[in-house]
């Protein structure tokens, strides 16, 4: 029998209860597709830094490297400084692993009421490819005299050749086995030298995919199609940041942020991918068992596909949409079911499937 050795970071606020609900559902669906998952936790966050002054231990990515893939909640607690949960964690874990690609489904559920309710389900299917290593988000900048007149900071992005080409592979590939269409996310009338190359590479990449209809199309109005005209995409590929505020903007057109799922991947299977929900830890509605648990249960989905277990993640799809078409909701989207009924729910329909 197939043993996938599974690192759990819950982290902190509602890691400690959406996790849970995801494993629970892996859980019963490895019982019912003979694979067994062998499950690891580690403390670490924003409270482990309260009590350790860090967010994980020094040897915390050589533990993680070990195990086939990670599965991780969200770290950030309001009373630790906010700079810090991506800085320590989260961008440590992604550019350690090489884990180049976000990739983060947007889909209208059964049973969901879309804020754009005029549309169809099927108008609302598409994935955003988010540039996960560097970008924008590479931390590569200072804050001088900020104090003085003269005060000033900056942040600089940083764009490789390689960096685009590996990312926009990923994405072209993944467009051949949807519905051929690639929109790339930019901002290169403005950001006139780093996405000026994002551009010029990702066209470079286009001549090899002749089968995938490429376009190009600035943020601001990429932001405004979500809403009017979401049918008009398919795979969106992106920068770190934008890629970034788009998916939660993705998440709202689900009808909750709760909702979207995302995978950290290192295409290569080279290093652990980490899959974790769009959303953050929640501070507001931690500790009450209110959180919607669905997008860290799709994330525990992508992570088996990414394992190879691809019937086991298609049940729990299925399990998810027999749960939202049923109403069986959480509050954030207008129910009244707590996180562990919706994973029970999820359990309940696996089970009726074998
Ligand atoms: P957030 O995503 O945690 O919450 C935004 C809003 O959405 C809140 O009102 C929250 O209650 C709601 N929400 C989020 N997930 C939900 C769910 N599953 N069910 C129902 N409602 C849900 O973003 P926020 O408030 O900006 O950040 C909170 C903390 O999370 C911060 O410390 C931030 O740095 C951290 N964060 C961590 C991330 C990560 O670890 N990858 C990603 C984003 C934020
Ligand atoms: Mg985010």
């Amino acid at each position: 029998m197939k043993n996938y050795k599974i690192a759990v970071v819950p982290g902190d606020g509602i890691g400690h209860e959406i996790v849970p609900a995801g494993l629970k559902v892996v859980e019963a669906v490895a019982s019912n597709h003979n694979f067994k998952i062998d499950t690891e936790f580690y403390p670490w966050g924003a409270g482990y830094y309260k009590r350790h002054g860090e967010f994980m231990p020094e040897d915390g990515l050589a533990t993680l490297q070990k195990f086939d893939a990670i599965y991780f909640g969200a770290v950030g607690l309001p009373e630790v400084d906010d700079t810090l949960p991506a800085k320590l964690y989260t961008f440590k874990v992604r550019k350690s692993f090489e884990q180049y690609v976000n990739y983060r489904p947007v889909r209208l559920l059964p049973g969901i009421e879309s804020p754009l309710r005029y549309k169809q389900r099927e108008d609302i299917d598409f994935v955003v490819i988010r540039e996960n290593n560097e970008g924008e988000f590479v931390q590569n900048g200072e804050i001088v005299n900020p104090d003085t007149p003269e005060g000033y900071a900056t942040d600089t992005s940083l764009f490789t050749r390689k960096g685009i080409e590996n990312v926009a592979n990923y994405a072209f590939q993944l467009a051949q086995k949807r519905r051929k269409k690639l929109t790339n996310v930019t901002k290169s009338n403005t950001l006139i030298n780093s996405l000026l190359y994002w551009d010029t590479v990702i066209a470079e990449v286009a001549q090899n995919y002749s089968d995938v209809t490429y376009n190009k199309m600035y943020v601001d109005n990429a932001a405004a199609s979500f809403v009017l005209k979401p049918e008009t995409f398919d795979v969106i590929l992106t920068t770190n940041m934008i890629g970034d505020i788009l998916s939660d903007l993705g998440g709202a057109i689900m009808g909750s942020l709760g909702f979207g799922p995302s995978g950290n991947i290192n295409p290569e299977k080279i290093y652990p991918s980490m899959f974790e929900p769009i959303h953050g830890s929640a501070p507001d509605i931690a500790g009450q068992n209110i959180a919607n648990p669905i997008g860290a249960i799709w994330s525990a989905a992508l992570m088996l596909e990414h394992l190879g277990e691809k019937d086991a993640a298609a049940d729990i799809i299925s399990g998810i949409e027999e749960t939202t078409r049923k109403q069986t909701l959480t509050v954030d989207v207008g129910g009244k079911a707590s996180t562990s009924d919706i994973a029970d729910s999820i359990v309940d329909h696996l089970s009726t499937k074998v």
